[in-house]
């Protein structure tokens, strides 16, 4: 593991620092904040309005209605995963307490009593008709697992998806523009997600989710946070407001893993499962964005602010992915097999999960017509 680097390391309180140097550390240079980007709300989301009629229906039913519609979607794929990943991404953006959620200002014991089961009911429902993942390998220790995880991290149909080569080499700057929106909305809370990953792990495990949480908090730096990254490929109050502004036109196909990651931190049960899952999108990071970065530069786009995120990721997850697998494998107290199992069973899911989101998201930019919808864009600061 790379140790702690003092450029960015935290503050003394009250003390000024001098601008951290070029190539310190894992983060790219400091820079100011030109447009006032740490005063914008984080993620970029409107405060509360109201609930979907829709969810609102499904919040309301009776459990044997609910079950009578859920079967009735999983005759029309495209609806039933509509259906699923649109609430359950407004659920989860209540369950961590955004402002863009339900009772985030204040608490509502019968709504959000009504919420939980809304939500545990359309978690079961992704995991059981939602997902098909490769059956677990039968291993029972943890560094066997371990091992397994490495090899899986290293080669699987996420790993080398079409959608990235064909990023790299034939999308065109729309399609590139697009998918670099997917991406800043797939990333842009996982700070907290690694937080809530920290909970219920012990020893090794929960050291490794710590450490990747402090990087993820920019080693105590705001401008090296890396939703901050993430703020300055938006540049603006105005590239936040059109980020804000077209939410609701996001597509469910690009939620299914930001769902699958929350279903399984969110529930106790799911703690080593989420570790197992966490540990194959961490592996994918390098791999994806070196293949994203050749497509952005041959389309165009070179301005830092909108590569910053990615190019400081090549660097930093390939050293994530195997502080996982090396947490697991030295973790103390070890493992029960139920646990192992549970992390295999998570990783196998991202896999899965992972596949799916990235073919609906190919076909998508395949079939997109010469005028989307504006993508944040360099042109924005
Ligand atoms: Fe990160
Ligand atoms: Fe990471």
């Amino acid at each position: 593991m790379i140790p702690p680097s003092p450029v960015n390391a935290a503050p003394a309180p009250g003390r000024p620092r001098p601008p951290a140097a070029p190539g310190g550390g894992d983060g790219p240079q400091a820079l100011p904040d030109p447009g006032s980007l740490q005063d914008l709300y984080w993620p970029p989301v409107h405060p509360f309005e109201s609930l979907d009629p829709e969810l609102v229906r499904f919040v309301a039913a009776p459990p044997p209605a609910r079950a009578a519609l859920l079967a009735r979607l999983r005759a029309d794929p495209e609806a039933h995963g509509r259906f699923l990943h649109d609430h359950l991404a407004t659920l989860y953006a209540h369950s961590l307490g955004y402002r863009d959620g339900p009772a985030a200002h204040a608490p509502d014991d019968d709504l959000e009593i009504a919420l939980y089961a809304a939500r545990t009911r359309l978690e079961h429902e992704f995991l059981t008709y939602g997902c098909s993942p490769a059956p677990v390998p039968d291993l029972r220790g943890q560094e066997a697992a371990a091992d397994h995880l490495e090899a899986l991290a290293a080669d699987n149909p996420g790993a080398s998806h079409p959608l990235f080569r064909f990023l790299a080499t034939d999308a065109t700057r729309e399609q590139i523009e697009y998918f670099l929106r997917c991406e800043l909305i797939r990333n842009e809370v996982v700070d907290d997600e690694v937080a809530l990953l920290v909970v219920g792990l012990q020893g090794h495990q929960k050291a490794v989710a710590a450490s990747n949480l402090w990087d993820e908090c920019g080693r105590g730096r705001l401008e090296n946070f890396h939703t901050y990254w993430l703020r300055r490929q938006l540049g603006s109050s105005a590239g936040w407001e059109a980020l804000a502004s077209y939410r609701r036109d996001h597509p469910w196909f690009a939620k299914p893993t930001s769902n699958l990651f929350a279903a399984l931190l969110l529930r106790p049960a799911r703690v080593q499962a989420a570790y197992g899952c966490f540990l194959v999108f961490e592996s994918w990071v390098e791999p994806h964005f070196t293949l994203l970065l050749e497509g952005m530069t041959r389309v165009g786009i070179h301005d830092d602010d909108m590569r910053v995120y990615y190019t400081a990721h090549t660097r930093i997850d390939p050293r994530h992915s195997q502080d996982l697998c090396d947490g697991l494998r030295a973790q103390r107290p070890r493992l029960t097999p139920r646990e192992v199992r549970a992390a295999l069973n998570g990783a196998h899911l991202a896999v899965d999960t992972g596949v799916r989101q990235y073919d609906s998201i190919l076909r998508h930019l395949e079939t997109m017509g010469p005028r989307g919808v504006p993508a944040p864009q360099a042109g924005d600061h």
